[in-house]
């Protein structure tokens, strides 16, 4: 029989930081172990991801760490492609959106769609930051849901309730950029007109059809992305636009569009047909073997990008044409932390690289913990106390001790060959009975995507090994009952030897230990369930078998939470400078800080650092010499509203007395800012 095709992708994370676990436990972990599974299979699988290294995200991060977006990506590519590859995420391509064959074929693909009529060109008013110089879309732009009210959503998405959202959708929009609430202005753009696929995509989402023809079986989407997928339709779609104007991107490939990129979801989406064809290159392959026909697409994505996922790139697949649309997009919840979301800005965070640097000889270990509390079909929750129980409990207490006991029992009592299969009692023909029915149990729990389920079935196969053991005490019939030994043991080892196959997609490294201990190479998937997998004779390892899975101790857990702890406090509570003297009340009422606005500007003569300013502050206009002309030029600060100390007694500055002054912000890097009033608030308004 032909084996199928697949494409499995897992989201390319922006190149904006490192990964945590939090990604790791959603999207990576279980793509893997999906794809390991199908390569047991023999399944003709490739296994794409990459850096996603354009959009907001990137750019507002560079601006964050004051470098370039080049160096951003740069510098998180390189962490994140070493992390995957140092934990054994097997992709067959982790390449970048960066890469000249993505712009190509990214532009490409627009160019297809727009010469098949498939957005439309409009010319709409899109915020603007006046300061900034900048429209304001995506990340750009913050204010509240329409929908939940969460106050934090963006111009694109809110991240709360998962809607798809237009800068002009928020209620009170503020820039990023410059905090202010930003006027809108004329600028046009290619829009998707979603509102026209809906009754496509109702059709496809609710019963897997497409133009007729079944292409999914709708029952096997999870019931989260369905849902979402059916709210957003039946909530109504919208024409969205597809073209951003900023100067990082990949440009729209048209006469007369300077300044305008691609919208990082159409872009980000066609990178995995971009490194599937740089993929193909490098492996002497057709990628368009990979993204047609009867090839199954499936996208391991997190909940936050369903949306993209299996409403938008469906409909730019099936508008280029001659494309596959996704087969399933298993789409994972939210793990949470100790009690807490993770958070980069908050450094709240277990970092993929600080915990393969920190353990390197647990990273199978981590494996497990993760798929056990995979986020699969809810929010899940990730605490180094469970690490701790889940390790020593399950994997030690259970794997581990039974691998241990079969070998060592071997080494004993037969110099570790593999003794005689006499007659078997009811117990082992019922051990043997259960254990063959093994592999279609986790076989059709992984490919319905119930990973979870399907490694603690694994986990039940090593339990059946224990129950067996203690049932039949070999130990004990070692002075009686030789040939019953020997038959035991076989059975045991079977377990055992059936026990790598079933393990091998969660815990590679573990399953490659025990299988080093039997000496008997990798095993494949045609061969689980069988009793007869290690022949009578042969020889296993024998020397005294290293410990399988260290337990975790009380100082390690303390150790980890600690560190959690000690992060948080340095990012939360560390202050730059170091907090002046106290001041009575009555010395800070003595201050008199108003609202002024600035009249005019000019700098003042043989100094680089010095602004002459004329400012209304209400009671009069007055003259104040501000050392801001390194940051400032005169014609930028003329109409600013400002903060100013009154009441400072006059000083000769170069000649000039100033009467007043202006307060500033200043940020680590010794950048600084006005601090301005909200709109309304003019001249002469207290400040106290
Ligand atoms: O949410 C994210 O991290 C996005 N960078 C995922 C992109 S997935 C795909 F479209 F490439
Ligand atoms: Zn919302």
């Amino acid at each position: 029989m032909k084996n199928k095709k697949y494409t499995v992708t897992a989201a390319l994370p922006y190149a904006n930081g490192p990964l945590h676990l939090g990604h790791v436990a959603g999207v990576y972990l279980p793509a893997d172990i999906f794809v390991r599974f199908l390569r047991m299979k023999n399944e003709d699988v490739v296994f794409i991801c990459g850096s996603d290294e354009h959009g907001a995200a990137i750019t507002l991060r560079a601006k964050k760490e004051g470098i370039t977006p080049q160096e951003i990506v740069d510098k998180y590519h390189g962490i994140n492609k070493k992390a995957f590859s140092d934990f054994g995420i097997s992709f067959d391509i982790y390449s970048r959106t960066s890469n000249a064959i993505h712009h190509e074929t990214a532009q490409d693909f627009f160019t297809v769609l727009n010469n098949k009529g498939s957005f439309i060109e409009k010319t709409t008013e899109q915020y603007y930051d006046e300061e900034f110089g900048q429209f304001l879309a995506d990340r750009y732009i913050t204010g509240t849901c329409p929908n939940c009210q969460n106050e934090n959503a963006y111009g694109d998405q809110c991240e709360k309730c998962g809607a798809d959202l237009s800068p002009t959708d928020l209620i009170n929009p503020i820039s990023t950029l410059s905090g202010k609430t930003p006027p809108l202005k004329e600028t046009s753009h290619w829009f998707l007109p979603m509102d026209q696929h809906e009754d496509w995509l109702k059709i496809w989402i609710k019963e897997g059809k497409l133009d007729g023809v079944q292409q999914h079986d709708p029952k096997a989407w999870r019931n989260q992305v369905n849902g979402q997928c059916m709210s957003w339709i039946d909530g109504g779609l919208h024409p969205r636009a597809m073209t951003r104007d900023l100067d990082w991107g990949v440009k729209v490939p048209l006469p007369n569009s300077e300044g305008k990129v691609l919208y990082v979801w159409l872009d980000a989406p066609i990178g995995y047909i971009s490194a599937t064809k740089e993929w193909a290159i490098e492996n002497n392959k057709n990628w368009e073997e990979y993204w047609t026909g009867d090839t199954k697409l499936v996208h391991f994505i997190g909940k936050d990008n369903i949306v993209f996922h299996a409403i938008i790139f469906p409909i730019l697949l099936k508008e280029h044409g001659n494309l596959i649309l996704p087969d399933n997009v298993p789409a994972y919840e939210f793990l949470n932390l100790e009690g807490d979301k993770f958070s980069t800005s908050r450094n709240w965070a277990v970092w993929l690289h600080e915990f393969i640097e920190d353990h390197p000889n647990q990273l199978d270990e981590l494996k497990f913990v993760l798929t056990s509390i995979a986020p699969e079909s809810k929010d899940a929750e990730f605490t180094w106390k469970e690490f701790q129980a889940r390790v020593n409990n399950e994997l030690a207490d259970i794997l581990g001790n039974f691998v241990n006991r079969a070998v060592v029992l071997t080494q004993k009592y037969f110099e570790g060959i593999v003794p005689k299969l006499n007659e078997l009692t009811e117990v082992d023909q019922d051990v043997l009975a259960q254990l063959a029915g093994y592999p279609e149990k986790i076989e059709g729990l992984i490919r319905k995507y119930k990973l979870r389920e399907a490694q603690s079935e694994a986990m039940n196969l090593a339990r059946l090994g224990n129950k067996y053991l203690a049932e039949t005490e070999p130990w004990k019939l070692a002075k009686t009952d030789m040939a019953r030994v020997e038959t035991i043991l076989n059975i045991a080892l079977q377990i055992t030897a059936n026990l790598t196959i079933a393990f091998a997609p969660f815990l590679p490294k573990k399953a490659q230990q025990i299988a080093d201990l039997l000496n008997c190479g990798e095993l494949g998937w045609d061969v689980f369930g069988s009793g007869s997998i290690l022949p009578i004779g042969h020889q296993i390892n024998t020397e005294k078998p290293e410990i399988l899975i260290a337990k975790v101790d009380d100082t390690f857990v303390e150790k980890q939470i600690a560190k959690l702890e000690a992060s948080k406090v340095a990012n939360t509570i560390a202050p730059k400078t170091p907090q002046k003297e106290l001041v009575s009340f009555d010395d800070f009422t003595k201050m008199d800080i108003r609202i002024g606005e600035i009249l005019a500007a000019e700098s003042v003569p043989k100094s680089d650092k010095l602004l002459k300013l004329l400012v209304d502050v209400g009671v009069d206009k007055r003259t104040i010499v501000s050392g801001i002309a390194e940051h400032f030029k005169p014609a930028d600060v003329i109409g600013k509203k400002v903060c100013v100390l009154l009441n400072l007694a006059p000083r000769a500055i170069r000649g000039v007395t100033s009467e007043g002054m202006i307060l500033m912000a200043e940020n680590e890097e010794g950048k600084l800012s006005f601090v301005s009033p909200q709109d309304g608030f003019g001249a002469g308004s207290e400040v106290r």
